[in-house]
């Protein structure tokens, strides 16, 4: 890629510019707002919002949110994950029953509440969890299993080039964008900007919840993208990774 393309994807309109019509323009119905669901049955996560925070001062939890890279070798709960997943990406409003074509609105803004994230999650060490790799599929509070069994410390090091602490932690969040579910609306030149924008959201918001339950995390940009894609199954092109953030106890 050259520079001013990357200058341009960093951009907003330009004055100049005859926008070409959109999907959402020429009366395509919109995409999914969440991927269907056609795995094994799906396992159910603790209600979010019952579970008890060690911190609820946003002013303490901003105040003591770092980036954490050690994490001792001890588990996180279903409850934390849930409050966790429900903070980063939960969804807070939805057309019943079927997500098919409309608006969701979550924990999150994003442009055009598009929201173009699904979540995964590489569970090592999580208390009631078997080891495996997992979508988070928030419209039900629930886990689908992408690929059962644990995956190695090898490979997600491997993944995260060569990040040990990634490979180690109890929990590695994987967030992969869907663009077309911006591009329907804002076109191809103008979607990449939004999807990089939300990815923001969901990550500090992530900080924010793990430094309320007393959890450590730290944003990972760092990765292969073909073996992270790999790894979850996502094509690459039309769902692929955009960004990491492992997950543990605070060290004492
Ligand atoms: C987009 C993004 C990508 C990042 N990628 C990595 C990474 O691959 N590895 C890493 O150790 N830290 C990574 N970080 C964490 C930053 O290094 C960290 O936020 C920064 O040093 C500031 O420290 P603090 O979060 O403790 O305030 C990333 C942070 C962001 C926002």
């Amino acid at each position: 890629m050259n520079r001013s393309k990357i200058i341009r994807l960093m951009q907003g309109y330009h004055l100049n510019e005859r926008g070409k019509k959109s999907d959402q323009e020429k009366g395509v119905p919109a995409p999914a707002a969440e991927k269907s669901i056609n795995s094994s049955p799906l396992i159910k996560l603790p209600d979010p919002l019952k579970v008890k925070l060690k911190k609820s001062s946003v002013t303490k939890c901003l105040l003591d949110r770092r980036s954490t890279r050690q994490f001792p070798d001890s588990p996180v709960s279903t409850g934390e994950l849930s409050y966790l997943l429900w903070a980063a990406q939960g969804i807070r409003k939805q057309k019943e029953p079927s997500l098919a074509h409309h608006i969701v609105k979550r924990t999150v803004p994003s442009a055009g509440s598009r929201h173009p994230f699904e979540t995964y999650l590489i569970a090592q060490n999580v208390k009631g969890l078997k080891k495996g790799i997992y979508r988070y599929v928030g419209s039900k509070n629930s886990l689908a299993v992408v690929r059962a069994g644990p995956v190695s410390q090898a490979e997600v090091t491997k993944v995260a080039c060569g990040q040990i602490f990634c490979g180690k932690a109890p929990v590695l969040f994987v967030w992969t964008a869907i663009p077309y579910r911006n591009e329907w609306r804002y076109g191809i030149e103008h979607a990449g900007k939004a999807v990089l924008m939300d990815a923001g959201h969901a990550g500090q918001n992530l900080h924010t919840a793990c430094e309320a339950l007393g959890l450590g995390t730290c944003m990972i940009g760092a990765y292969f993208q073909e073996l992270a894609d790999e790894m979850l199954k996502a094509d690459g092109k039309d769902e692929f990774t955009v960004y990491m953030a492992p997950v543990g106890r605070l060290k004492k």
